[in-house]
């Protein structure tokens, strides 16, 4: 026989007879903030989970299906045994010979001195340190000018932080001959120079670039740096795959030019430096008077990062110290082998009828699929950007996972890029080979 008080009773009811009802009258208040109102969505999440549903090639999101180099394991490993520290807090701001060895290295690199306490802040990842940065420089009702195409999260950070994010497009100068590459792809500096008001207040760069591969050039970052000056505004530079150029292609940092190390926040990641994606260490570098603030979200959230990995990457970073410049360096050996990749990938795309755009840095490259006829007639897509049923038709029919490029920019100008998919080819050869292979044979049944 069912006890209690009626009023207990009833709510039993309620709960577990119409939940729905029960739920609603309980907490009638909204349940989310407003900052985070359309920003649900996530590609990463989305096509993930689809290349796992599906178990298929998965050429889609950007890490290695390799192992990272020995040293930097047994770093890793050496650590994680190393006694108690290295399983326990170390500084919050990073760990001291994390944060040393970056300030030394970067030191080299932009041809200032860095310090290690005040200018380098360690992340979780590159993410993070993104994270940090909008949130410790933007006020509501900022402006920031991001660089289409742009890596995705740059625009829900901004909104999250208050800002309005402003599009400024690279597009692809007039008169390209049938190869295209990333190069050919440029922003206009009177375009450019139209987007900043006097509530501007950053601008969010990407060297090399993600999707594109567009690394910039010196000109085209004084450029950038002359409009910053002008201005009186920060540049955010993510450089996370700064080690990766090609064809001779030198990447500069924008940190480095006259007058720009006081508004720059450099953005790296140890997860691209050194194939190790999963370990999310990450950092920002830039003047202290502008990193501390970044060090003030840090320690208000996230506080710290895992110890061992950091020890790790110092190693890591220690050893590359010494080798720099030369072939023994994992800076030079990692874009040597993603060369022949990269030529790999775009010689397997214009055999089936794709249109690669070669990328001059990174691990991605997009081609132009508007020349492919597939009938999509997926109903549960039928709203969707056509880049997106694309690929969505890619991964069910053929196996083959990549990543619509349209995500890449902004709700405004998304319908222009509806005919383009990004390719990543940070892959073993095995993979490369069951990727041709799939179209390849998509090709010939046509
Ligand atoms: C341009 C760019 N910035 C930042 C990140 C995030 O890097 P991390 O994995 O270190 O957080 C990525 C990851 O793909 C990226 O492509």
């Amino acid at each position: 026989m069912w006890k209690g008080p009626v009023v207990n009773r009833v709510s039993v009811l309620f709960r577990f007879l119409i939940p729905r009802f029960y739920d609603k009258a309980i907490m009638s208040r909204k349940l989310h903030a407003r900052r985070i109102e359309g920003i649900d969505k996530n590609i990463w999440v989305e096509f993930s989970q689809m290349a796992a549903d599906y178990k298929v090639v998965n050429l889609g999101q950007g890490f290695p299906d390799f192992s990272p180099p020995g040293f930097i394991q047994e770093a890793f490993c050496k650590a994680v045994n190393g006694g108690v520290p290295m399983h326990q807090y170390t500084r919050g701001f990073g760990h001291p010979p994390l944060v040393k060895i970056l300030a030394k290295f970067f030191s080299r690199v932009v041809g200032r001195e860095i310090d290690p306490m005040e200018d380098v802040l360690v992340t979780v990842g590159a993410y993070q340190a993104l994270f940090c940065t909008f949130q410790a420089l933007i006020d509501e009702g900022d402006e920031v000018i991001i660089v289409e195409p742009f890596f995705d999260c740059y625009q829900p950070m901004v909104m999250m932080a208050g800002g309005t994010p402003v599009y400024v497009p690279l597009k692809p100068r007039e008169g390209c001959g049938p190869t295209m590459s990333s190069a050919q792809w440029v922003l206009s500096p009177e375009e450019l120079a139209s987007k900043f008001t006097p509530r501007t207040k950053a601008i969010v760069i990407n060297s090399p670039n993600n999707p594109l591969g567009k690394v910039y050039l010196r000109e085209e970052l004084q450029m950038i740096a002359d409009l910053c000056i002008k201005h009186d505004i920060i540049c955010i530079s993510d450089e996370v795959y700064e080690w990766l150029t090609y064809d001779g292609t030198k990447h500069v940092k924008i940190a480095s030019l006259p007058g720009m190390w006081e508004r720059t926040v450099t953005i790296g990641s140890a997860g691209k430096t050194f194939s190790a994606t999963g370990w999310k260490v990450g950092w920002a570098i830039g003047s202290g008077r502008v990193v501390k603030h970044l060090k003030t979200v840090h320690q208000n959230s996230v506080y710290h990062c895992a110890t061992a990995a950091q020890e790790a990457v110092a190693v890591g970073f220690l050893k590359e110290y010494d080798v720099f410049g030369t072939e023994d360096s994992y800076f030079h050996q990692l874009p040597v082998g993603l060369h022949e990749k990269r030529l790999r990938l775009a010689n397997c795309l214009k055999s089936v009828g794709l249109k690669p755009i070669i990328p001059q840095g990174g691990y991605f490259m997009i081609a132009d699929i508007s020349d492919i006829k597939v009938n999509l007639t997926d109903p549960d897509t039928k709203d969707e950007p056509y880049d997106f049923r694309f690929v969505k038709w890619l991964i069910k029919e053929k196996g083959l996972a990549t990543i619509p490029v349209s995500a890449f920019f902004s709700p405004e100008h998304r319908e222009n890029f509806q005919k383009y998919i990004r390719f990543c080819f940070v892959k073993e050869d095995s993979t490369l080979k069951a990727a041709e292979d799939i179209l390849r044979q998509w090709s010939d049944s046509k």
